[in-house]
């Protein structure tokens, strides 16, 4: 009897640490499955102004046509195959992903795109990571940014995807692989009150909130073997994007001299505008096609914003071959002159 009850009590203890472990750790999302709240029958109303600024949005500032969209990856401008604006893309092509990625068709048809999705599915995807079944949505779609949009941009966003000539293409779906598959149920979290519109006024937090749904710091963080950003590298560059359009590094955006410290803002405008800086051609994976026509005013607000971002010491240089960088442990052209202090 008394065997039995210090085996019971060892296994209780190894129970509530395993508890402990869990709730402080990966947390419970991956067991029970993600934050949801039920659709809602809500329907956007489409107004001039709706049409507008939604595509203003998904056109050129949050690169939704970007991964919603098959490229021709040979040009310069990455130019998308005509009358596909926003049937999907097959992530395949791209490496380093944990699965069989694919951005979906989001455009009206019916059979293979989202006709048949009501708007308020549409919305929560977009700002809360739940696709139109009730799946985790992987966070490469990044919704965790797209939360900073107000009520009337999501509703402008929707109307305009509404307004998509309907494409047919047939994708499989995303497949994520075992454990990834269960740790991203902890992204998603519902929205269940008011986001009201963000203050746009002062220049430096226009440009924050650009930056925000414009993901440019998804891409130009470095990021561990988790996929994880790396803490204090805040758009200090070196994550590695490969595929049809080669192997680069996201560049150091920061002000350190191992970053761009010497643009100023027409060097920032000229390079956003022409994909080149100077006589240097930027691949074609940086989306600068997509930002090129903001407006001259969100333009020099996202690099008034970028210029308060804490400088980084980190060179990363596309120019010379890729060697092994010790402060983000990839390689990357000058990775061999980065050394932890
Ligand atoms: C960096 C690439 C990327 C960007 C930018 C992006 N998406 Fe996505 N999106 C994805 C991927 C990948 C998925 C599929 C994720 C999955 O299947 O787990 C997705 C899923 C979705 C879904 C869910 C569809 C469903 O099954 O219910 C919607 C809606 C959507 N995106 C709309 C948008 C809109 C609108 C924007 C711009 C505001 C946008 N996306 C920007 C990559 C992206
Ligand atoms: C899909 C990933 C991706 C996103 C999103 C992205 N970039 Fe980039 N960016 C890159 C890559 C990769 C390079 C390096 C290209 C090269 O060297 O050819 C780059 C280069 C640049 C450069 C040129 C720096 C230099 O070398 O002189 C600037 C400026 C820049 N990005 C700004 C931005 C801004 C601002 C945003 C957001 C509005 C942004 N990027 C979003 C991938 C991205």
């Amino acid at each position: 009897m008394r065997f039995i009850k210090i085996i019971l009590a060892v296994v209780v203890c190894l129970a509530v640490l395993l508890a402990v472990a869990i709730t402080f750790t990966i947390g419970w999302r991956p067991f029970i499955g993600p934050r949801v709240r039920p659709l809602t029958s809500r329907v956007f109303e489409k107004t001039p102004q709706r049409w507008a600024r939604g595509k203003y949005l998904v056109e050129n500032v949050s690169a939704c046509m970007d991964c919603h969209s098959p490229h021709d990856w040979t040009q310069h401008d990455a130019p998308i195959v005509p009358g596909m604006e926003g049937a999907g893309m097959d992530f395949s092509v791209m490496k380093g992903l944990p699965g069989h990625v694919v951005a979906p068709n989001i455009t009206p048809d019916a059979e293979t795109g989202a006709g048949t999705w009501s708007d308020d599915a549409l919305a929560r995807a977009i700002r809360e990571g739940i696709g139109h079944d009730g799946r985790t949505l992987f966070p490469m779609m990044p919704y965790g940014n797209f939360r900073k949009y107000s009520d009337e941009d999501l509703a402008s966003i929707v109307v305009f995807l509404r307004s998509l000539p309907p494409a047919r293409n047939l994708l499989p779906q995303t497949e994520i692989i075992f454990p990834v598959k269960y740790l991203i149920r902890s992204a998603p979290e519902p929205i269940t009150s008011l986001v009201p519109e963000p203050d746009l006024s002062q220049q430096v937090k226009r440009g924050e909130f650009l930056v925000g749904v414009g993901n440019c710091a998804d891409c130009h963080t470095p990021i561990d073997q988790h996929g994880q950003p790396i803490a204090g590298m805040d758009f200090a560059g070196g994550q590695i994007f490969e595929g049809p359009w080669g192997r680069v590094a996201t560049a150091n955006l920061t002000r350190d001299p191992s970053g761009i410290p010497y643009y100023d803002e027409a060097l920032f405008l000229q390079t956003i505008r022409t994909g080149t800086v100077r006589a240097r051609t930027l691949n074609q994976i940086m989306p600068w096609f997509i930002f090129r026509n903001m407006t001259d005013e969100d333009l020099k607000a996202i690099f008034a914003y970028l210029k308060t971002v804490k400088p980084v010491k980190h060179l990363v240089d596309n120019t010379e071959p890729p060697t092994m960088c010790e402060i983000c442990k990839t390689a990357h052209g000058g990775g061999d002159k980065n050394h932890k202090n």
